[in-house]
């Protein structure tokens, strides 16, 4: 089990949510966030405009997903949220040592989905 983190632009929610639907990847814990890369002062296109890169909103995804469906949902996050532009995020996996779902007790890859 895996824990990806996704910190990217806020317009990639709608269509990154619809990316890992499609890989069948549903759970998800989205966060407002503000961050910058590597660009610092230096300037980033946000809602359109130009703006200084201090720090920016973005949003962070946490999605807890299968070994077999890491490396899906990995190619899923960047199809959808890729412009080519800076600042279209980051993605990063960690471990996870463990999942419970709390309605049955079930502990494990079969508590992920
Ligand atoms: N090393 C990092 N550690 C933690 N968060 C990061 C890191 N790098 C980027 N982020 C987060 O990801 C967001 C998007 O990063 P961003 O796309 O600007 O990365 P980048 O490495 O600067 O790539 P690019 O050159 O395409 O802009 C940042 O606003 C920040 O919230
Ligand atoms: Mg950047």
């Amino acid at each position: 089990m895996k824990l990806i983190t996704a910190v990217l632009q806020t317009s990639a929610l709608g269509p990154v949510k619809s990316a890992l639907a499609e890989v069948g990847v549903a759970g998800m814990t989205i966060y407002d966030a503000k961050g910058h890369g590597t660009q610092t002062g230096k300037v980033e296109v946000y809602r359109s405009q130009r703006v200084k890169v201090d720090f920016l909103p973005k949003i962070s995804l946490e999605i807890v997903v299968t070994d077999e469906k890491l490396d899906a949902a990995l190619t899923a996050i960047q199809e959808a949220a890729r412009t080519g532009a800076i600042g279209d995020g980051k993605i990063w996996v960690t471990d996870v040592l463990q999942v419970i779902r709390v309605r049955t007790g079930e502990t494990g890859p079969t508590a992920v989905e």
